[in-house]
């Protein structure tokens, strides 16, 4: 973590926003960012119902903010809105109705195009579509699609109506839908036959027909025909989308939602358990993802804005869908991989679609890097006027190499902070107004009060590591954990009880600035590819196997992914294993969970480190997985001969 530190307080490259952005930007100078911001720390409520006051609200709320029942705030209480009428219905009076809200491309080239008024047409079938199948105002929907246009309607679809959806990543396997079904007692799965994933059919609707049977609350499957793979349908179960689509009627007025009603769960690891569904709300949610999308992304009326995110994440949520189609902008949706059918597949797409802002994570960025400049070289990339990172910490060469080779050394870059739980961006540069730092997100967003402190929650000097804290409440935070506050309670708030203070679980320090540089996860999380991976999880789907006693999983530094997966397996006395069962291994943990969870590496072994009371030594694996000698104190190990066999195993 130091050498980090001191890498990154080396960086002292800053890059003035443009000219030409500047003077035509949302936010365009230092002093009216100081303002607002301070407004929104000051008088929140001031602040935050200007913003909302841009929206449509079928009723005014009575109150912007509610802090009477820490940690269950409450915003906008006693308004009444619906975020699907305010993603589409509210372009329908203006020129907007016939501009493109959703771009979309299939992997295999092919293209759909639907302007707000087609959108609009097509929510309101899916919504009729499902009040036809039962679906009621508060039941879960659970949604496991490729990246298809049906994707972005059903979730407009469930929020028009009031239903609660909850997104499953189309990378997770049959089980991880079961846990997630099960938990939220969804009543309904939306899915497709297939989805195109490099060159091949990802069998969507194989894994539901594994999942549905034992998940009882699930009544009705609605199955969108995407790649016409033959499927079974299960009578009276499963539905054909198109067939429901063209049976009902084409009016669905949206629903008059309070504030406060729930809008979607979304799945995330966290250090223990099983994933928490993160609860989010629909009046702060929408102004939170609203007013982020404005002034972040600096959305004029003719950009064409591009998020590569895939919708079973956070990022699409907010980012390719809420955020961006309540500021009336055209969303491009591409709904494969980034080197089908050639690495130059994102460049050709900005290239055709002329995309204004691109938005992405490290790990593609440090893909295309090592796959050769000479991909987006071929490229007119000269409509992108900004381009943004998130998902895990950016190392300043990948922020170079995006600044140079995408962005030509003219566009600003946002490195955007935030989680699953704070469900819009929190700490950034502006683009129009601050200086941007490779490696470094930058300054809070309106609204945002974070802090750096110290175990003991003392101010921490710049320069100087701690925990990232948010201390005042937001409009886009979760509200619970989907059927648990008390874990919710436990999770962020316990830690700051007195104070407060939302724990994020990040580590990160500041420079001289005040800008944040977040180091990572303080937590037993791992973040693969930007993607967030509980080590529990992946040891209890080891554990699962007869070929493991116990496992222990850490994270080490990977080129590509940022973090690598590495898993010590202890086998059980007596059975003998071979090079062979290490690929059994990562196919069971992929089979349990996705395979996106699969351990880079396994590494068997006799038995774990542990402390005299039984603890296993993870910081000592982690250094043993990062190649690292080891600067820990050992003199609580159990079996010093362990970690020389670890190691011997590790160089072999
Ligand atoms: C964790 C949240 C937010 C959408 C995608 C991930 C890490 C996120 C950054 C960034 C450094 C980042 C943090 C955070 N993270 N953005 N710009 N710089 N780290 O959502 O799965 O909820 O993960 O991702 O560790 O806590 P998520």
């Amino acid at each position: 973590m130091s050498n980090q530190i001191e890498h990154v307080l080396e960086e002292t490259r800053f890059f003035e926003p443009p000219a030409a952005f500047a003077s035509q930007a949302a936010i365009g100078t230092r002093e009216e960012y100081d303002r607002l911001y301070k407004q929104s720390i000051d008088d929140p409520e001031t602040f935050w119902g200007n913003v909302a006051s841009e929206l449509h609200w079928f009723k005014k709320w009575d109150r912007v903010r509610n802090a009477e029942n820490r940690p269950f705030y409450k915003w906008f209480e006693g308004g009444k809105t619906n975020l699907s009428y305010n993603c589409v219905d509210r372009h329908l009076d203006s020129a907007r109705k016939n501009k493109a809200a959703i771009i979309w491309e299939g992997e295999p080239g092919d293209q759909v195009i639907l302007t707000y008024q087609e959108l609009h047409q097509r929510v309101c079938l899916a919504a009729n579509g499902l009040k036809k199948l039962g679906v009621k105002k508060g039941d879960r929907v659970a949604i496991y699609m490729p990246m298809i246009p049906e994707l972005a309607i059903a979730m407009l679809a469930c929020a028009r109506i009031g239903a609660i959806h909850s997104i499953i990543f189309g990378g997770f396997s049959a089980n991880a839908i079961v846990d997630r079904v099960q938990d939220a007692d969804c009543t309904t799965i939306i899915t497709a036959d297939g989805g195109w994933r490099r060159g091949s059919v990802v069998d969507l609707k194989v894994a539901v027909d594994e999942a549905a049977p034992k998940c009882p609350t699930v009544k009705n499957v609605l199955v969108v025909k995407r790649t016409n793979t033959a499927v079974t349908m299960a009578e009276g179960r499963d539905h054909w989308w198109h067939e429901v689509m063209a049976s009902v009627d084409a009016n669905c007025p949206a629903e008059p939602l309070d504030a406060e009603d729930p809008l979607y769960i979304l799945y995330t690891s966290g250090s223990t358990g099983k994933p928490k569904g993160i609860l989010h709300s629909t009046g702060g949610y929408m102004v939170g993802t609203y007013v982020t999308s404005k002034y972040i992304f600096d959305l004029r009326e003719e950009d064409t804005y591009w998020c590569t995110a895939d919708i079973g994440w956070v990022t699409g949520h907010s980012y390719i869908v809420y955020g961006i189609l309540a500021n009336g902008a055209t969303t491009v949706m591409y709904e494969g991989a980034p080197n089908q059918p050639g690495p130059d597949r994102f460049w050709q797409i900005v290239d055709k679609y002329k995309v204004n802002i691109f938005y992405t994570a490290p790990t593609a960025i440090r893909a295309f890097a090592k796959w050769g400049d000479q991909h987006p070289a071929k490229y007119d990339l000269s409509s992108l006027r900004l381009l943004g990172t998130v998902g895990e910490p950016i190392n300043p060469e990948a922020w170079m190499w995006y600044h140079r080779n995408i962005g030509r050394e003219r566009c600003p870059i946002v490195d955007t902070w935030w989680q699953t739980e704070t469900g819009a961006i929190m700490i950034t540069t502006l683009p129009g107004v601050m200086s941007a730092k490779p490696g470094s997100a930058g300054l809070p967003f309106f609204g945002v009060k974070p802090a750096i402190v110290s175990e003991e929650g003392e101010d921490v000097d710049a320069g100087h590591s701690g925990l990232l804290v948010v201390k005042e409440p937001w409009p886009s935070m979760l509200r619970t954990l989907y059927g648990d506050d008390a874990r919710y309670k436990e999770v962020y708030w316990s830690k700051f009880e007195k104070q407060g203070w939302y724990l994020t679980g990040d580590g990160a320090f500041c420079d001289k600035n005040g800008y944040y540089m977040i180091i990572g996860r303080l937590d037993d999380v791992i973040n693969v590819s930007g993607h967030r991976l509980g080590t529990m999880e992946i040891e209890s789907a080891l554990v699962s196997s007869p070929l493991v006693a116990e496992a222990a999983v850490v994270g080490f530094p990977h080129d590509l992914k940022g973090q690598g997966i590495c898993a010590f397996v202890s086998v059980p006395t007596g059975m003998e294993v071979t090079e062979a069962d290490k690929e059994k291994l990562r196919e069971h943990v992929a089979h349990e969970i996705g395979a996106i969870a699969k351990p880079d590496q396994i590494r068997f072994t006799d038995s774990l480190p542990k402390t005299r009371s039984g603890k296993i030594m993870r910081r000592l694996l982690r250094d043993i997985a990062a190649g690292n000698e080891t600067k820990q104190d050992t003199t609580t190990l159990e079996d010093f001969g362990i970690l020389a066999k670890l190691r011997e195993d590790a160089e072999s």
